[in-house]
């Protein structure tokens, strides 16, 4: 039930701090250990190779979380688009796992590439939304999002819910292959939770930014470094799914070895900037495209933050950056849609689970 929202996207939008705190209560045992079945770590265990494989927004949250897992528990891993995976498969290492990402478990083109490497006798790993579904059932093993049903046809709480049990997957991982980490995760993720409270109670000014920046454009560009560039890549996608407006996330430095032909006066480029070691880097992008005409809007770190940023997004972990900085961007597709008119929870042509390939 919507209750008082007007389009089930907001509501998504809104439950995203009480998902992440209901995952740290399904993922954490009584003496406050990460809890994980035991057939699961040891498939992580026995890994020589990732291969995450997913579509849209779930391919998005792959891309974090490869970094999750490359950077905390030392795996190496490949991030593939189903469709593509399933006619164009890659040479595999020896001892692969396969993590297939879907909020539905329905997708059509996940589930060819399931039906592929099971023929070839490996193992798999599902982290569904849906308990039940095609995905986790042919599986050999799953993780729940408990993220509680997502209607909206564009992804929110599932793409935060997929990074959070990533990241749990991820410290898991390292903890059982006996790597020190500085950090506690449950710790870092209620602070997470908090943070994306913050946030969401700031509406108005995402509102503003939206009318602002958007409201009037044809096209946008959002550029980010590292961590930020994966962001990137998914609030584009929010925005023109809900929108319509042609947007694309490009990597800051890219920017410039083409597609910045595209910038004319006004042009919008929305800007992350959360990670300490790109930061200077980012902000000389910016000044590149501010120098052709752009109206930039830089959302950025409390610690990184300059006086003319936008917005600054409340201090999370840095390996959990993504989880916060993307809610902006889907405040801000959810306003530019909305002040356009435009079908919010049913875009033109999309359908929520893709079951054909
Ligand atoms: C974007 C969106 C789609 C889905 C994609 C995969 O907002 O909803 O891009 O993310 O179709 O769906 P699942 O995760 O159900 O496999």
């Amino acid at each position: 039930e919507k209750g008082t929202y007007a389009h089930y996207m907001l509501k998504e939008t809104d439950e995203q701090p009480f998902v992440i705190r209901n995952i740290i209560k399904e993922y954490q045992d009584e003496n406050n250990n990460l809890k994980l079945d035991a057939a699961i770590r040891e498939a992580m265990k026995k890994a020589d190779r990732i291969y995450i494989i997913a579509a849209g927004t779930s391919y998005h949250a792959g891309l974090v979380g490869k970094e999750l897992l490359e950077k905390l528990a030392n795996i190496p891993v490949e991030v593939h688009v189903a469709s593509e995976f399933s006619y164009n498969m890659p040479l595999l290492s020896e001892k692969p796992l396969f993590i297939f990402l879907s909020q539905s478990g329905e997708t059509a083109d996940s589930r060819a590439v399931l039906v592929k490497i099971k023929e070839m006798g490996h193992p798999a790993l599902t982290i569904t939304n849906v308990p039940g579904s095609t995905l986790s059932r042919e599986a050999d093993y799953t993780l729940h999002l408990y993220a509680g049903p997502e209607i909206a046809v564009a992804s929110t709480k599932a793409y935060t819910a997929q990074i959070a049990v990533l990241a749990i997957l991820a410290v898991d991982t390292a903890k059982e292959k006996g790597i020190e980490l500085s950090f506690d995760l449950i710790q870092e993720l209620a602070i997470v939770a908090n943070a994306m409270e913050v946030l969401t109670d700031q509406k108005e000014t995402m509102e503003e930014l939206a009318r602002d920046y958007l409201a009037t454009a044809r096209n946008a560009f959002f550029i980010g470094r590292s961590a930020d560039y994966n962001v990137c890549v998914e609030g584009a996608l929010k925005l023109k799914e809900v929108s319509y407006i042609q947007a694309e996330g490009f990597a800051g430095g890219e920017l410039k070895h083409g597609t910045i032909a595209l910038i004319e006066e006004g042009t919008p480029i929305i800007a992350l900037a959360t990670q300490e070691n790109v930061n200077y880097a980012i902000r000389s992008n910016v000044q590149e495209v501010v120098s052709r005409g752009a109206n930039a809007m830089v959302i950025s770190m409390k610690g990184l933050e300059q006086d003319t940023d936008a917005f600054v997004l409340p201090h999370v972990h840095e390996v959990l950056t993504p989880l916060v900085s993307v809610v902006p961007l889907q405040l801000l597709a959810y306003y530019a849609a909305l002040q356009l008119d435009r079908d919010v929870d049913k875009p033109r042509n999309l359908a929520k689970s893709v079951t054909v390939e």
